[in-house]
């Protein structure tokens, strides 16, 4: 497994190997099992793979959070060397994927972007469009890995790739969780034991109101998960929302008929977790 701090080397790198399929897996580091499997998918799905570990600043909204982010890249590399050889991992400086300005470009996503993550973190979904976008156009991959645990990102990257005709497949990825339900987070690692303890009740309440399906509206599922949380002093629920899967617009009342997805945002203390099923 090679490491590489610049685009240009990296690049003359991938130009040298013979290679017919190239997968592209971004991430900000702090790798845990949810980011292997992504790598682990791009590894058998392609010739060579590259693993990009940045923490990118335009899509922090809050910069305690930004400064806060873990940084771990010895032990991230350690887990990508089991990987071998066709794994490549690009650990840049800012100023290699920012060498002007550090802003977002404008990205026009309509109603995608206004709910959930993009109502609650301002600017978040242009940061992640920003980046992204320079990822894929730096590398052209053949395809490139996302998980599900972003379900929103998945939607407004797919969105990205369609409105810039970028020749790249998208493929989506499960959420891989802890054995008591928390998806995986490199959040996780700020949490408490006592808030660690709590935290797989954000899936349970979706788990939850996942069962009450077509008994209760989703108002009254709503309402429920609501009161719960309300009711734990530990957790300061931001939203739960049932959306369409596609479009992702709050779905109403009893009788579904789309492809629908539950989503949750949980503040437990200054860790925000977030997560989401498929309802
Ligand atoms: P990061 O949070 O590091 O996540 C990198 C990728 O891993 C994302 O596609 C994310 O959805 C996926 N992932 C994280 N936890 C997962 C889990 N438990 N199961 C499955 N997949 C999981 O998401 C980002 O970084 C950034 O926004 C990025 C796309 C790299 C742009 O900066």
């Amino acid at each position: 497994m090679r490491l590489f701090e610049a685009l240009v080397p990296l690049k003359n790198h991938l130009a040298l190997q013979k290679h017919t399929t190239l997968g592209l897996v971004p991430t900000m580091g702090a790798l845990h099992n949810g980011h292997l499997a992504l790598v682990e998918r791009a590894v058998n799905q392609n010739d060579l793979v590259v693993v990009t570990i940045f923490v990118n600043p335009t899509q922090f909204d809050n910069a305690n959070d930004l400064n806060a982010y873990p940084k771990t890249l010895d032990q991230d590399l350690e887990k990508l060397s089991l990987f071998g050889e066709k794994v490549v991992v690009y650990a840049p400086e800012v100023e290699d994927l920012y060498p002007e300005t550090t802003k977002s470009e404008v990205y026009d996503f309509g109603e995608l972007e206004k709910t959930m993550e993009g109502g609650s973190r301002k600017g978040h979904f242009q940061g992640v469009a920003t980046i992204v976008e320079k990822l894929l156009r730096s590398f052209m991959p053949t395809k490139a890995y996302f998980g599900e645990k972003d379900y929103q990102q998945l939607a407004i990257i797919h969105a990205l790739v369609k409105q810039k005709e970028l020749p790249i497949q998208i493929v989506n990825c499960p959420i891989i969780r802890e054995a008591d339900g928390l998806a995986m987070s490199s959040r996780n690692t700020r949490l408490t034991p006592k808030q660690r303890a709590i935290a797989p009740q954000v899936y349970q309440a979706l788990l939850q109101a996942k069962e009450k399906k077509g008994r209760f509206s989703i108002e009254e599922i709503i309402d429920e998960a609501r009161h719960f949380f309300h009711q734990s002093p530990d957790f300061e629920l931001d939203y739960f929302c049932i959306a369409d899967a596609t479009s992702l617009q709050p779905l109403y009342g009893k009788k579904i008929e789309q492809e629908a997805r539950a989503f949750i945002a949980v503040k437990l203390g200054e860790i925000r977790l977030i997560d989401n099923v498929k309802f």
